[in-house]
């Protein structure tokens, strides 16, 4: 008789999007005249940059001469984009990063979903509450958790994101071994300086413990003083692995390119203390699971690195940010408690009642969808997560509505 890895059974439903789905064709259906107004998921709106689909049909050309045709690539990445990235995202800032220690992935999701493999079943975990959810999931699978129950798995460290702590949390303090973080994050919107980042370089090197730093919305920040890159910290290449995505910052989430940075310095230990480097574990897991992303998906998100691809990937990300600060500015003004952006695409309000209440108020008023933030965990309770991923026009015509809402 074969059996299943139990620790599905204790996954929660994926209730958020779900519930939001089906409270949302309930309005439809009962008032199909009306016209809803999507402002929850985090999905980009806008087509690729002019620069990138060049370069996306030439290299679908080449795969059709025999002169020019690939077959399976290098499963970490083709030199062509590692080397740009190692460049112009990591040296260019100070940041000492060298092109072998980028992994070339389809996506942050899969990556910061894997990367929890490679360490023991007994791992202390500490899980920002509210978190993008991946994080968590994947070691429920994994078998690092207990049960669910009162909104909460058991045998996780939830680092609680506050009013009361400006959504930045706390050292803990029991000791752990592996911190997700995430900023710009999702949901909050929230950045860390880098004195804040420091703190947990810091805690990490005394602990002998690991972040994995999720930097999936890093092109949003506007602000200089922020870092964009964990590894602007000192001491961060020894004890943080970095995610960092191109579907938000130039529109490839139906494309697919993303990669994780390993560096050298990584280390972890076996049950006898002795030390091992992450990026040799990391890319036989990388390479024993995954065969590459495709030859011209890579020539895309190469074409971000051109002049004129970054111009084009700087507008995207200038267009949605005009949509944040629009949303911010209306709301703030409705006088609700706004936290988010300003570096990143997605804003985060104090509802002043429950999430869902807040939800169906906008979503019944005023044909606005927004995200519970109840749904991101149970500090997001009392808040609503509204994503700038729209056309400008959308989010005007959503804005006005809810002010009339509000204000009736
Ligand atoms: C924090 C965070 N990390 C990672 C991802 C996934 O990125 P990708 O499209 O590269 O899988 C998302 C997508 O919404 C996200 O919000």
């Amino acid at each position: 008789m074969i059996k299943i890895n139990e620790n599905f059974l204790k996954l929660q439903a994926s209730y958020l999007f779900s519930e939001i789905a089906g409270r949302v064709s309930a309005f439809q259906n009962a008032n199909p005249d009306k016209e809803i107004i999507k402002l929850g998921i985090g999905d980009v709106t806008r087509p690729l940059p002019d620069a990138c689909i060049r370069a996306f049909h030439s290299a679908v050309d080449e795969m059709g001469k025999d002169e020019t045709f690939r077959g399976y690539g290098p499963e970490q990445g083709y030199p062509f984009l590692r080397d740009k990235i190692a460049d112009m995202d990591f040296k260019a800032r100070g940041a000492d990063i060298s092109s072998d220690e980028i992994f070339i992935s389809d996506g942050a999701k899969c990556d910061t979903g894997n990367f929890q493999e490679l360490f023991s079943q007994d791992a202390v975990i500490a899980i920002p509450d509210p978190v993008y959810p991946v994080y968590l999931d994947t070691n429920v699978m994994a078998g690092r958790t207990g049960g669910f129950a009162g909104g909460r798995y058991s045998d996780i460290v939830y680092l609680d994101s506050t009013m009361e702590n400006n959504f930045l949390p706390d050292i803990p303090e029991q000791s752990v071994d592996l911190i997700y973080l995430c900023f710009p994050n999702n949901p909050t919107g929230v950045v860390a300086d880098a004195s804040i980042l420091k703190t947990w370089v810091d805690y990490a090197r005394d602990n002998k413990a690991l972040i994995l730093f999720d930097a999936a919305y890093e092109s949003f920040i506007s602000d200089d003083s922020i870092p964009r890159s964990i590894y602007e910290i000192d001491g961060a290449r020894e004890v943080a692995i970095e995610f960092r995505s191109f579907s938000k910052s130039a529109g490839f989430t139906g494309t697919r390119c993303a990669f994780t940075v390993v560096p050298k310095d990584c280390l972890a230990y076996d049950s006898s203390g002795n030390k091992h480097s992450l990026h040799g574990l990391w890319n036989r897991r990388h390479s024993t699971k995954f065969n590459g992303v495709s030859y011209p998906v890579q020539r895309a998100a190469e074409a971000i690195y051109s002049e004129e691809g970054r111009g084009q990937a700087n507008d995207l990300v200038t267009f949605y940010m005009n949509n944040a600060a629009v949303i911010k500015k209306e709301m703030s003004a409705l006088g609700y408690t706004c936290a988010g952006g300003d570096n990143s695409p997605y804003i985060w309000i104090w509802g002043e009642m429950g999430s869902w209440d807040f939800f169906d108020l906008l979503l019944n008023k005023a044909g606005v969808v927004c995200t519970p933030g109840a749904g991101f965990g149970s500090c997001g309770e009392g808040f609503i997560r509204i994503s700038a991923f729209n056309s400008l026009e959308n989010v005007t015509r959503a804005m006005s509505r809810i002010k009339e809402t509000l204000k009736g």
